[in-house]
């Protein structure tokens, strides 16, 4: 074995190599490891295991499978700790700490000695973070997610994170549910441990890495808790070893084609808006600038074929029934890039050969019988977005996609939060809501707060949908006509910052457009006056380093200096 590999690379520095594998030999030895065990090449295997991170629950179960897998195949497998984030575990928001731990992710890989790597990951920012540093770090790298909770039951109807968390709440906030059955229903939401059982960031973070070829084909669905996952797991560990032999960095596998491939997959299956910045933040990793506009035209030509929550009715388990992501690319082969390669080593068209189609046509429908015919994510521009906003439009109101109504404005979340279930709030049912500050730095973080309630009184009197507009995100579980990272965002001067209670604003998604009906000049005479927006906490530390460096939603919040200094171009490809 040459001596750059294995436990012999990326020695310590202190000065004399002989000394230096002499010295990590030996107190790794203190683990009882042998000379044999040693020689061989090492995959490190990412344990994002954590007493506050249910998601993650099954990571002890699949580093056992992953390292099955390794040395059944003639390497050596190492474990090593790094951040876990779950999304209900994290102040101020799981967004803030996403390139903490992509930093994490990238530096210990290169300061630890292995010759590839095992990520396993499932919570929302959890896998955009560990394919942003693995890309980062350039040695081969391959995804493995922990898979989705199994649904729960509530009497007699199924039930599931996050979706029905996000519905019985509102059915609880508009008195349809009391307090009884609230609390009941907590305790039925969450089946097992696993990440949340729809189509939200995590679901759709598993099938972009799946898509783009940085997963094993099939891999995206298996439930946590199934033999189906033990197996990829091992699978997964497999194939590292022959990554390591075969030296295929992300960089080489995942390309302009399997971004757009990645962006195809989130439009086919309803999936999460976060989708477009985690996927912004991974290419710009790899040299790519994000082209929204191409986006935009993939979504208007790829229809929704995948049923579940929240755009539909299903669950992830479902999904995994139906033949899981394989069946819906085999669906919409005509419209991917099939020379794109997997980390298998083979083309994607070469692994679709070897797939099946649907088993279940009423969750994986056909193309003649979609969910919807055009994608689930818009991109609009107008003077309220110059760089751009989202619609999902598969979860909004059909009556509200075309909109113009007067503007209630809630400055940031504390302002929302102490007004928004006030009797006294002049606010009605064709209003629209607007939500300052919660952008990338406005927060900090970009939180889900876009998911706007419906002010109290209206939910009480049966509203269940409002246009809502935001510089923050939405998570993947959530629905309703809400546009979302409008950028560039208030809290950095962007127009959102001018609008006043009063005024109108018009949503068309045909046109693609979200215009504040006020004359440019009154804009800028108003941005003008606005008290530059201060961050909290921001002058020391990670909070820091965070409002100064971080981007906008189109370029994935990354910090600048993170960004891949290789330009290769834009992604995704416009077809
Ligand atoms: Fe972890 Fe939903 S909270 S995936």
């Amino acid at each position: 074995m040459p001596e750059t590999t294995g436990l012999r690379s990326g020695l310590t520095d202190y000065g004399d190599v002989g000394f230096s594998e002499f010295l990590r030999k030996a107190f790794i030895k203190g683990a009882g490891y042998t000379d044999e065990a040693l020689d061989r090449p090492v995959v490190g295997i990412i344990n994002t295991s954590s007493g506050f991170n249910p998601c993650h629950g099954n990571v002890d179960q699949l580093i056992d499978a992953v390292s099955r897998g390794v040395m059944l195949n003639g390497a050596l497998p190492i474990a090593f700790p790094t951040i876990s984030i779950h999304e209900s575990f994290s102040q101020p928001t799981s967004m803030f700490l996403r390139n903490l731990m992509s930093m994490d992710t990238e530096e210990m890989i290169r300061a630890q000695p292995m010759d590839a790597v095992v990520l396993i990951g499932g919570c929302d920012k959890t896998v955009p973070a560990q394919l942003m540093g693995a890309a980062s770090a350039g040695i081969p790298a391959i995804q493995l997610v922990t898979g989705p909770m199994l649904s729960g039951g509530h009497r007699g109807a199924v039930v599931g994170a996050c979706t029905d968390c996000r519905s019985f709440w509102g059915k609880y906030r508009a008195e349809e549910i009391d307090k009884e059955e609230i609390e009941e229903v907590n305790s039925r939401l969450v089946g097992s441990v696993g990440t949340c059982t729809v189509m939200g960031t995590a679901s759709t973070m598993a099938c972009v890495a799946e898509a783009m070829g940085a997963a094993l084909p099939g891999s995206a669905t298996a439930p946590a808790v199934t033999a189906d996952r033990m197996r990829i797991a091992e699978q997964t560990g497999k194939r590292a070893v022959e990554l390591a032999s075969e030296g295929l960095t992300l960089d080489k596998v995942v390309t302009a084609e399997g971004i757009t491939n990645a962006f195809r997959v989130v439009h086919a299956i309803g999936g999460s808006t976060n989708a477009v910045v985690h996927l912004a933040a991974i290419a710009g990793r790899l040299g790519y600038s994000l082209d929204l506009e191409a986006i935009d035209d993939i979504g208007r030509e790829t229809p929704v074929l995948v049923d579940l929550k929240p755009s539909g009715q299903g669950y992830m388990e479902d999904f995994h029934r139906a033949g899981g992501l394989p069946a819906v690319m085999r669906q919409i082969r005509h419209l991917l890039k099939t020379d794109a390669l997997t980390v298998t080593g083979r083309s994607l068209g070469e692994e679709l050969d070897d797939a099946h189609d649907s088993y279940d046509e009423q969750i994986v429908r056909s193309l003649d019988n979609p969910v919807s015919t055009t994608g689930g994510i818009a991109v609009l521009r107008g003077n309220l977005a110059p760089a751009g906003a989202l619609l999902k439009a598969s979860a909004a109101s059909g009556e509200l996609i075309e909109h113009t109504g007067r503007v209630v404005v809630f400055e940031n979340s504390k302002d929302m939060a102490e007004r928004i279930d006030s009797d006294d709030l002049d606010v009605n049912a064709d209003d629209i809501i607007v939500l300052k500050n919660i952008g990338p730095v406005g927060a900090p973080g970009m939180p889900e707060a876009g998911y706007i309630p419906i002010p109290l009184k209206l939910a009480r009197a049966g509203v269940k949908d409002m246009v809502r507009i935001s510089d923050g995100r939405m998570s993947g579980t959530a629905f309703g006509t809400i546009v979302l990272h409008v950028s560039p965002e208030s809290a950095v001067g962007g127009p959102l910052g001018a609008v006043r209670t009063g005024d109108n604003i018009r949503l068309s998604l045909s046109e693609r457009s979200i215009e504040l009906l006020v004359s440019d000049e009154e804009i800028s005479a108003r941005l003008s006056d606005n008290v530059p927006h201060m961050v909290p906490g921001a002058e020391r530390g990670y909070r820091k380093l965070y409002v100064d460096e971080v981007t906008q939603a189109e370029e994935g919040l990354d910090f600048r200096f993170l960004q891949g200094l290789d330009k290769r171009g834009a992604a995704p490809l416009s077809s």
